[in-house]
């Protein structure tokens, strides 16, 4: 089949079939009334390596609400799986916290400070309040053990009151949520199409009802008929079950079709943060508009791709003022020189001396 035909038609598939499609209307309005859940404050990772301290993440601020769709895209190292680690509490040395808090909202009213908290302490919450599902399904199952005692033994760990019958019971609903017969209960993870095992770790990440599941490039191991049939089940899920995700991709396209909100990573910051509408009919930064150039929405005819001309900052030697102004082209002396802080400009947040003027809003055309 043409690439361009098979392109409209899984676009389709996302755009129709989700059960919650809404306008941009809708989503700020849900988003409004719906209360946080894992709030970030000035947050900045720090890899400690021999060569130096590279600020991978810097001074991120975010509010996901609860059952909110967030995406995060921006470009190879800008910093977007470190910041996914660093809000999951699943990072490791070298990389270390190095400012800033996340608090995790629970429903009872209680704030737990997830990043006072020691590996011992979060283990209580993962799964249940935090999940994860990354690239590799092959690296996050267990070969050795058969897919329905990696799901009861999850299921009973964190509920110990369940009975085996009970967990297999549940993780045979799991599997049938995602697709997957239930007799494929006793596979081993490498007798699964690569398609189905991340849909089985998609459906893992679910075993204990959690309320936000962190999905790293979830699809990117998989082809693009099978990307969208999974981008397709992960929203009926959410919609049906109501947790919260932070999904992370270089493919702002897809984004856009998946979030209620999207922040756009560049050199370890956000530099534009809004509504899918805005990030694609009206984006405020430069590099977003790069961005969505490089990554045009599979909807649109095939047409040739603008890459962004230059290469990221070295994080170890950056530009003194916005990290962008050498690729810029909107780039002036005020952006050499000072750091432009992210700011809220008609509706969307951007951090970029030019937006919103005149110049800019010609930009944009
Ligand atoms: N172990 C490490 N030690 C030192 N620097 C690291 C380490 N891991 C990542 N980095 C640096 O941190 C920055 C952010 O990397 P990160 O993997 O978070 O980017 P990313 O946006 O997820 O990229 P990709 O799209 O390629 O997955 C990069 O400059 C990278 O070189
Ligand atoms: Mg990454």
């Amino acid at each position: 089949m043409h690439d361009e035909t098979v392109a409209a038609r899984t676009a389709d598939i996302l755009r129709t079939e989700h059960p919650a499609a809404e306008t941009t209307a809708q989503i700020a309005a849900r988003l409004a009334s719906a209360p946080p859940l894992l709030v970030a404050e000035h947050l900045d990772v720090t890899y400690v390596t021999e060569v130096g301290e590279v600020p991978a993440v810097r001074d991120v601020n975010l509010t996901l609400h609860r059952g909110e769709i967030l995406g995060i895209a921006g470009e190879s190292a800008s910093g977007k799986s470190t910041l996914l680690n660093a809000l999951a509490r699943l990072q490791r040395p070298p990389a270390v916290t190095s400012g800033g808090t996340l608090t995790f909202h629970r429903s009872d009213g209680e704030e737990l400070v997830l990043s006072a908290m020691t590996e011992e302490q979060l283990r209580r919450y993962r799964w249940t309040s935090l999940s994860v599902v990354m690239q590799s399904a092959m690296a996050s199952l267990n070969p050795v053990i058969r897919l329905g005692s990696q799901f009861t033994d999850v299921i009973r760990e964190h509920d110990p009151e369940v009975t085996e019958r009970q967990a297999t019971e549940r993780a045979a609903e799991l599997l049938e949520m995602v697709g997957i017969q239930r007799d494929r209960l006793r596979a081993y993870p490498h007798q699964l199409s690569g398609g189905m095992q991340q849909r089985a770790l998609i459906a893992l990440s679910l075993a204990c009802d959690p309320d936000v599941v962190f999905m790293d490039e979830p699809t990117t191991a998989v082809d693009v008929v099978m990307q969208r049939q999974i981008l397709s089940q992960i929203l009926q899920l959410q919609a049906r079950l109501g947790f919260a995700i932070v999904f992370v991709t270089h493919d702002l396209s897809l984004l856009l079709e998946i979030s209620d909100r999207i922040a756009i990573m560049y050199a370890g910051r956000f530099v534009e943060l809004g509504m899918p509408e805005q990030i694609y009919g009206s984006a405020l930064h430069p590099y977003t508009r790069g961005l969505r150039g490089a990554f045009p929405p599979l909807s649109e005819p095939v047409r040739r791709l603008a890459g962004i001309p230059g290469t990221p900052p070295d994080l170890l030697d950056l530009p003194a003022g916005c990290s962008f102004a050498p690729r810029c082209p909107l780039a002036s002396e005020v952006c050499r020189t000072t750091r432009p802080e992210l700011r809220e400009i008609g509706g969307g947040q951007a951090a970029c001396h030019h937006a919103g003027t005149t110049e800019e809003v010609t930009a944009r055309a």
